[in-house]
């Protein structure tokens, strides 16, 4: 017997679940609009060769990929980055600057199975092109941070932990390690939160024995929470470019707190990203009870556009997931739960009844309203128990009596109160109502 179940980690959306999912979406566009990113889309399969040593060996060994018929090695997208910054690298040119550009789309990773990861999940991605200040880090920040306050999470639920790659790789610099070395231990650090010492395994088979001493001062490092505590480590290594950075450092943190986001923002050195082509400032969303995967992540990227053949054009960006965001929402009771579909209900007599009743829906539906009635002759207290359940807050009884007096009774289905309309105002009063009532 063949299987018809749908594949693991790719999910159905029956209409309740829809609803969810239309609700994050809803937020997260309107929080771009609001902060005037323009929005774009792109193709879902891709030449194999655009993640191939960008996305970073994770994300690689996760590619759903294939030969298609035309002998060409293909990859269902697992990210957006590589490719929106393809498309900016080609119009580069003519592009108004800076480039404020936004999407949300599916991806695809084979990842294993766990809590708050699927195969198929939605991002929404928001980039910022030609800006190399950290002003760019901070209109990103901000907008991730309205992303999910948007729907009511506090500083209290989630936290933005911002870290530096630049940083890092000065550090690992002023210790005595090459840049390959710095690189392999960085991804150590990637790792070491979640498994600990046997992070650093990768890094001893290529590079031999990590001193002691060494080792103690990158998990010092890795312990810095705050600006103060991050001069101070650095303190010995003083030099201007170390000077420039801290100020950018201070920049966006200064900028971020004049927009009153300081208690969502915290500095963690912890932080550093599995992607490969994050050059800088980097970051990521977390609950703050901590039993949730990522929410979201991102950092800057200055020099991807260039390796996919645009021009050197300097970026940063985030992805904010929609599994872990609904699962966060869903523990604080903030997602709403009612599906509704419909605003207004008819409530039909009977045959005689219904030719009335279908100028009117139809003419309400044309208005804009969302119209739902019986298909089937039923009884009235079926027809209201069915209004009550689409999420309707006013029902329009057509009954024989009422279109003898050429008038429709309008009910409020909360106040449960209701009252006569003349048939030709009714599309006036449903607007009148539903603005105001
Ligand atoms: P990422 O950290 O790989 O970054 O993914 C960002 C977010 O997507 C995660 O924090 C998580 O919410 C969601 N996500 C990732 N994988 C899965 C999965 N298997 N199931 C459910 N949700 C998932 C990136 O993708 C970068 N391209 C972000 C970026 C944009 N950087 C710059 N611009």
């Amino acid at each position: 017997m063949p299987s018809f179940q749908s594949l693991p980690g790719f999910r159905e959306f029956y209409p309740e679940a829809f609803a969810r999912r239309h609700h994050i979406f809803r937020l997260w566009r309107k929080a771009a609009y609001a902060y005037g990113f323009q929005e774009y889309d792109a193709p879902v399969l891709e030449p194999l060769d655009l993640y191939r040593a960008k996305s970073g060996e994770e994300v690689e060994a996760q590619l759903f990929s294939f030969t298609d018929k035309g002998d060409r090695e293909v990859a269902l997208r697992p990210e957006m980055t590589p490719t929106v910054c393809r498309m900016v690298g080609a119009r580069a040119g003519s592009l108004k600057r800076p480039i404020k550009w936004f999407s949300i789309a599916e991806f695809y990773r084979y990842e294993r199975a766990q809590r708050g990861r699927e195969r198929a999940f939605f991002q929404f991605n928001a980039d910022v092109f030609g800006e190399s200040g950290p002003e760019a880090e901070i209109e990103l920040i901000a907008l991730l941070v309205q992303c999910l306050a948007g729907f009511g999470l506090t500083a209290e639920d989630f936290s933005i932990r911002l870290s530096d790659r630049d940083l890092w790789f000065f550090y690992l610099e002023a210790l005595g390690f090459t840049e390959i070395q710095a690189r392999s231990l960085l991804s150590a650090i990637d790792k070491f939160e979640k498994i600990g010492d046997d992070a650093f395994e990768g890094y001893t088979t290529q590079h031999g024995e990590l001193a002691p001493a060494l080792k103690a001062k990158i998990l010092e490092f890795l312990q810095v929470k705050s600006l103060v505590q991050m001069e101070a480590a650095l303190a010995p290594f003083g030099s201007d470019k170390l000077a420039k950075r801290l100020n950018d450092w201070r920049q966006v943190l200064d900028g971020l707190a004049a927009m009153g986001l300081a208690p969502f923002v915290e500095v963690d050195l912890g932080v550093v990203r599995g992607l490969a082509y994050y050059t800088g400032f980097v970051f990521e969303a977390f609950d703050r009870k901590g039993d949730l995967r990522a929410l979201a992540g991102g950092g800057r990227y200055n020099d991807l556009v260039k390796k996919l053949g645009g021009p050197d054009l300097p970026a940063v960006g985030f992805a904010i997931g929609d599994v872990t965001t609904g699962l966060l929402l869903e523990q604080r009771g903030l997602m709403p739960a009612l599906v509704k579909f419909a605003d207004v209900y008819a409530v039909i007599g009977g045959k005689a009844e219904r030719t009335a009743a279908f100028a009117d829906i139809r003419a309400l539906r044309a208005a804009g309203w969302r119209v739902d009635y019986a298909f089937k002759d039923l009884a009235f207290g079926k027809q209201f128990k069915a209004a009550n359940e689409s999420g309707a807050r006013i029902a329009l009884i057509y009954g024989g009596d009422e279109l003898a007096r050429g008038v429709v009774k309008v009910r409020d289905l909360t106040a449960r109160q209701e009252h006569d309309v003349p048939r030709e105002q009714i599309v006036a009063a449903v607007r009148d109502f539903l603005a105001h009532g």
